[in-house]
Formats: C-alpha cells, sequence, structure tokens
C-alpha cells in the first residue's frame, strides 16, 4: 500500500502541495521541518528536550559542578528554566535566564516563583544579544544547539554573550559542538518510496514559512533513523565527517569553510548527505552524537542527487562546507560543493545550499517532489 499522498498545506502567500505520509508506530523514515533556528518551540519540543535522558544528564552533572558559589546566565531558558534552577539548587549566588520566546519567559517565570526561587533567578525578557546585565558573569549555560551544530545561532550568540555577558575567563556550558555528515542512501532509509511529512507535522512547516513570510525550501529532519541501528547500518554509506567546530571555550568562530572527505564503506546509492551534530556539553564528555542516539536532536537530509548515485566501497565523496552569516546576524546560512570521486569515471560535483530564511522555493529536484 502506498504510504505518501499529496495534500496541501497553507502558506503565507497560498496554499502549498505537498508529499504527505500516513504516520504508522514503525515506519521507515518521516519528515520533520528543522524548527528551533526561528525559534519554534512549544509543550511537544520543550517536552522532547525534557525526555532526551543523555542530554538532561550531561547537562545536569555540568550544572552541578560548575554553579555552586557562582553568578550564572542561562540563556534561552525555555519555558521549564530547567538550568536555570539546576544551577539555583546547586547553590549559584545568582541566575539570570533569558528567554526570547514571550509565552516560555512567562511560564519561565511562574515556574521559578512556584519552586521559591524568584530571589535568586532573574528572569530576562528578550534575546541574548539585545540585554545588558549589571556585571559579567562567572558561568554561562545554554542549549541553543541545533540541528546543524550552528543553526540556532551558538556561534554568534555565545561569542557575544563572552564579549559583554561573561568575565574574562568565565566558563560556557556546553563546551563545544560540531556538525556531522555521512554519506546516505535515501531509497534504503524509506523502503523505496520518498519520505514525506505526516499530517500532524503540518503546523510546524506551515510556522517555519509563515516566520519567513513565505514557502521556500526549508531544512528537513530525517525521524527515524536514530532509534532503528539497522536503517543506519543499510542507509549509511561512509564513515562520518567533522564540519562547522564550534569551541565554546576556546577560539570560537562562527562562520568558515571547512574541507572535508568520506569514504565510502559500503556499496548503494548515493542522494545525499545524513547532517547532525556532536555535542561535548564539558571538556572530558563523551560527545552526545546525534546521528546514532536516540536524541531530540534528529538528522537533517542534505539532498544531493535525485536518482541517487550508485557508489562502492572505496569511492569517496570529498566536500566543502561552507558557513556564512544570514543577515539576521546570528543564523547562518549553509553551502556544500564537493565532488564524487568513483573507482570508474570522471569525478561527479554535486552541491546543496541551504540558507536560514533564503529566496528559492523548489529550486532542487528534492523540494520539486516534495512540494509537487
Ligand atoms: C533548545 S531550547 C532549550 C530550552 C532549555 N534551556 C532546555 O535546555 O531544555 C532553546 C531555547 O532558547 C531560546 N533562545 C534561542 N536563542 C536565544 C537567545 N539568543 N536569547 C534568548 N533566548 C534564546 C529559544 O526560544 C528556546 O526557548
Amino acid at each position: 500500500m502506498a504510504r505518501s499522498f499529496v495534500a496541501e498545506i497553507d502558506s503565507p502567500a497560498h496554499k502549498v502541495p505537498v508529499r504527505a505520509c500516513v504516520f504508522e508506530s514503525n515506519p521507515p523514515v518521516w519528515l520533520f521541518p528543522s524548527v528551533g533556528e526561528y525559534p519554534l518551540y512549544g509543550d511537544f519540543a520543550y517536552g522532547q528536550m525534557l525526555k532526551d535522558e543523555l542530554r538532561m544528564n550531561r547537562y545536569s552533572e555540568a550544572v552541578r559542578r560548575y554553579a555552586p558559589g557562582r553568578t550564572v546566565l542561562d540563556i534561552g531558558t525555555g519555558q521549564d528554566a530547567v538550568w536555570a534552577l539546576a544551577a539555583a539548587r546547586a547553590g549559584a549566588r545568582h541566575v539570570w535566564a533569558v528567554e526570547v520566546i514571550p509565552k516560555s519567559a512567562r511560564i519561565a517565570r511562574k515556574t521559578i516563583e512556584q519552586a521559591g526561587y524568584a530571589d535568586r533567578i532573574t528572569v530576562l525578557e528578550g534575546l541574548s544579544t539585545d540585554i545588558e546585565l549589571p556585571e559579567p558573569v562567572d558561568v554561562c549555560v545554554s542549549e541553543i544547539i541545533g540541528t546543524l551544530g550552528g543553526s540556532e545561532g551558538a556561534g554568534a550568540v555565545l561569542r557575544d554573550a563572552r564579549r559583554r555577558l561573561v568575565k574574562p575567563g568565565g566558563m560556557f556550558i556546553p563546551h563545544r559542538s560540531v556538525t556531522t555528515a555521512v554519506a546516505f542512501d535515501l531509497g534504503s532509509a524509506s523502503a523505496g518510496e520518498p519520505p514525506g511529512f505526516p499530517l500532524f507535522t503540518f503546523r510546524y512547516v506551515e510556522e517555519v514559512f509563515s516566520s519567513v513570510g513565505r514557502p521556500f525550501d526549508l531544512r528537513v529532519c530525517l525521524v527515524g533513523l536514530q532509534d532503528s541501528p539497522e536503517t543506519q547500518e543499510r542507509s549509511y554509506l561512509s564513515g562520518t565527517a567533522e564540519v562547522e567546530p564550534l569551541e565554546f571555550n576556546g577560539d570560537l568562530r562562527p562562520e568558515g569553510v571547512d574541507r572535508a572527505e568520506v569514504t565510502f564503506t559500503r556499496p548503494g546509492r548515493f542522494h545525499g548527505l545524513a547532517l547532525g551534530m556532536r555535542l561535548w556539553v564539558t571538556e572530558d564528555d563523551e560527545p552526545l552524537d546525534s546521528l546514532v542516539q536516540p536524541s531530540s536532536w534528529t538528522p537533517v537530509y542534505a539532498p544531493l542527487s535525485e536518482a541517487g548515485l550508485p557508489v562502492r566501497s572505496g569511492d569517496r565523496f570529498a566536500f566543502e562546507f561552507t558557513t556564512t552569516m544570514s543577515d539576521d546576524g546570528v543564523h547562518p546560512d549553509y553551502a556544500l560543493t564537493g565532488k564524487l570521486h568513483r573507482d570508474a569515471g570522471p569525478a561527479v560535483p554535486l552541491r546543496w545550499r541551504s540558507g536560514h530564511h533564503q529566496d528559492g522555493f523548489r529550486t532542487t529536484p528534492f523540494y520539486r517532489s516534495l512540494f509537487p
């Protein structure tokens, strides 16, 4: 039975046809838009983050270790103010909790009052890049890591915090992130039928279009990969490359060009890359890895070839991954150009571009088929 069908979603200008899919309890992969960079957070997204045990444990341990006796800034505290409350409970001297979504800031303030910490945590509504503090803090904790490491603006936001809001030599939690890339066989992951958006995800696609003001080729996440080692085994065709290094306690560069290469370790059809992130919450932690672990961060699909190029073990994909700041000064635009080197035949040039709020709708075969 066909799982996918064409439906319509709203966009600011007009209705847009979209490839939808039936949502099953154990489906092959399906799509969800990347929402954190707009930022679109509500009960569902915050709930997913609180359920992510690895994330919660790593952050809790780090906050308990570094907050006692110190002043703390929690950037993006969210409606649950989890790290602000954890810092206060661990004995922080004072906590500044900043949140840009007004509703989340209001709920956070109430949660903090009910927990009895209103005298030790001050909630500031707005962007961290717009606020002032009475004095720089000792520790900055934040979880504004995106589906691609820097896509929610961690590079620009935490560089600003370091310059204005944190004492020289102050500590940043998390310590470091990178974006990861693995060659991907979409057909194997989705049992031959291209993945679509289940109906319940439409409102998130609509909210992304509405926050940008028009439909565009938004970043799509592949849901269902992380929970299934078998699907990873079938569809991840290569080793993993790391790009976009962000050193929150070191030389933090939100923009750059990274050269990388992946070598194919099994035969298949190369449709594109699955992009994820690795996150070191503290320096001595094992990184969280969104390509292979169940997590609240989902891999992003970077389509490169609609039909898929046949590859064999030992073939290579060499590429340049470019991160530039979009014109909002916070959220990066990403671009990738590369060449597939196979055993026989000339190298095949391939490219991908994904702007935060770029012009261009249905610009590639993947998006023309997703929005038919
Ligand atoms: C991934 S959620 C994390 C929520 C909570 N800290 C946690 O770890 O569960 C990121 C939150 O940061 C907020 N945010 C992102 N960038 C921000 C900024 N520059 N200033 C203030 N809030 C920001 C978003 O609105 C969102 O609520």
